[in-house]
């Protein structure tokens, strides 16, 4: 087994090296003038089951292309098996046609990966799970729930917990979330713009009043969808409220705005390399799923099961 990476998030790829008891591959990527990606493998990987670390996030564009041309290196290096390791498959937000004349960009970048070589998936808590049938090859799809719900427990566990859900389509993962917690209960919170030009009102479907609530989501990109909410449900009695997303794309001014939220605390995975900004905020703190994925990489390689992770 190999297990290679590429520049997105270079820090989890070590950590999941670490946690497999190997070391990188040897291989650089360079730049030519008009930023043109060349990458060069420094050590033979011929009949090899290679796993190629890259989050397609911010620049989602570059990194998704330092992707693409790392898996036609590893095939025309003649790899045996290339899995694409994905932590945060970028582009999954556009998984279907809002309107008409608009792309579904998530099938085109699973029709790239494909194309360009890579014979297996691995990523974790895919935007829709419906994305995994995008790839026709394998793809795992693995959940930070776990990893989520044993802090949860340590943090909150002894409070008055409720699990919430920030939207109707968030519902799912969220129930999925409380199951582990003991079968927390569980409240959404439910957006609606009445009429066309007046503002926003947050419904909250489940008395909140005087609740620890843990607002579950999947991505955090601008802030707005969980800042709201948090202060939807501190409107509504509850008695504090955290949130617990997995991606962190957190972009623009999204940490200033988490820090002048009414959160107590957002925590995220390390699926997105964090900022310096994101690693200065008091309030924003990093789980690790690097043995999550280091575990997976290890069972896809051994042919054994990674379903059974989430038992
Ligand atoms: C939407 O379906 C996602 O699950 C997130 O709620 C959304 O992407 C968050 O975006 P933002 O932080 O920009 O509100």
């Amino acid at each position: 087994m190999k297990l290679m990476a590429g520049n997105s998030n270079l820090p989890l790829a070590r950590a999941i090296a670490g946690y497999l008891e190997i070391p990188l591959t040897d291989a650089s990527v360079r730049r030519f003038a008009d930023e043109e990606i060349f990458i060069e493998i420094h050590e033979n990987v011929r009949g090899e089951d290679v796993f190629l670390v890259q989050s397609t996030s911010f620049p989602a564009n570059d990194n998704l292309m330092e992707l693409l041309i790392g898996i036609d290196a590893l095939r025309r290096a003649s790899a045996r098996r290339i899995t694409a390791v994905i932590p945060y498959f970028g582009y999954a937000r556009q998984d279907r046609k809002p309107g008409p004349r608009t792309p579904i960009s998530a099938k085109l970048v699973a029709n790239l990966i494909t194309e360009a070589g890579a014979n297996r998936v691995l990523s974790v808590d895919l935007h829709a799970g419906q994305i995994q049938g995008f790839f026709d090859i394998p793809t795992d799809n693995l959940y930070a729930a776990p990893v989520m719900a044993a802090d949860i427990l340590a943090r909150y566990g002894d409070k008055d917990l409720m699990v919430v859900s920030p939207d109707v389509g968030g519902v799912v993962r969220a129930r999925a979330l409380a199951k582990r917690l003991d079968n927390a209960p569980l409240a959404i919170v439910d957006k609606r713009r009445e009429r066309p030009g007046e503002s926003e009102v947050m419904n909250i479907i489940g008395d909140v009043k005087g609740r620890a609530c843990v607002l579950i989501d999947d991505i955090v990109d601008s802030g707005g969808t969980l800042c709201n909410a948090a202060q939807a449900l501190m409107d509504a009695g509850a008695r504090s409220v955290a949130a617990y997303i997995t991606h962190g794309v957190l972009s623009g001014g999204a940490v200033a705005r988490v820090d002048n939220s009414a959160l107590t605390e957002l925590v995220i995975t390390d699926t997105i390399l964090p900022t310096d900004a994101t690693m200065d905020s008091q309030r924003i703190r990093v789980l690790t799923v690097a043995p999550l994925i280091g575990e997976a990489v290890r069972r896809i390689a051994d042919e054994s099961s990674v379903s059974s992770l989430f038992d």
